[in-house]
């Protein structure tokens, strides 16, 4: 049985205000979604190592850290020592990911490749035994507060089915333009994992949103 885990994306948070962000949804949520971004491999600017290291003292859910940049092995070390525990990479910017996972590995971190909504799932085939997560990004990485986009639901059901022949434990993990709605065709399709920035965060009450969206999954699995 895949446990369903819900993952608020921090990009939608009160930047100004992180601590006590975190603090509404702190008991309603299995990871914190962290999108680390260089303005090279997605048009956009967002924290990093250092900021993340702060939000640790704050918080004791599984820091889930998606690297958006071109060189994404670049800091793990630092990364690592921030406190994070999973960290997933694009498979787009690491063609050939085997050194950069290993890497990662060598730092205590747990590992996951990341799926462009063109990538199709051929690319993270042949590592599915080797992560801990594969993410299938539902909008093009760089923003939150996209629409969801329902053409990836295909690769969803192909990579699930991969993992199930394979009896794999993989977590399959859906970032994009997650609401109770799209969450019902995602998690339909396979997906376990939600991230869910707007949806949360945009909340009057993120915990109640997280609770909500959770509520709403667990019907329709
Ligand atoms: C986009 C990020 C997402 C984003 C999701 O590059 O990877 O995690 O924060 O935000 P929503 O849920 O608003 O689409
Ligand atoms: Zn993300």
């Amino acid at each position: 049985m895949r446990e369903i885990k819900i993952a608020p994306s921090l990009l939608a948070a009160d930047f100004a205000d992180l601590a006590s962000q975190i603090a509404e949804v702190e008991d309603h949520v299995d990871w914190l979604h962290l999108d680390v971004m260089d303005g090279h491999f997605v048009p956009n600017l967002s924290f990093g190592n250092p900021v993340i290291a702060s939000l640790r003292a704050r918080s004791a859910l599984r820091f889930d850290c998606h690297i958006m940049t071109t060189n994404p092995d670049a800091y793990l070390e630092e990364t690592a020592g921030a406190g994070v525990d999973l960290v997933t990479m694009h498979i787009e910017a690491i063609p050939d990911p085997e050194p950069a996972m290993a890497k990662a590995r060598g730092f205590g971190l747990d590992v996951g490749l990341v799926l462009n909504p063109a990538t199709p799932e051929s690319a993270v085939e042949p590592y599915l035994d080797l992560i801990d997560v594969v993410v299938v990004m539902s909008v093009e990485p760089g923003f939150g507060g996209q629409q969801f986009q329902p053409a990836v639901l295909g690769k969803l059901e192909k990579l699930r089915e991969m993992v199930e022949n394979r009896g794999l434990p993989t977590d399959i993990q859906i970032d994009g333009g997650i609401t109770p709605e799209t969450a019902i065709l995602a998690v339909k399709a396979g997906a376990n994992v939600f991230v869910a920035g707007t949806a949360i965060f945009g909340a009057e009450s993120p915990g109640m949103a997280a609770r909500e969206l959770r509520r709403t999954i667990k019907e329709n699995e």
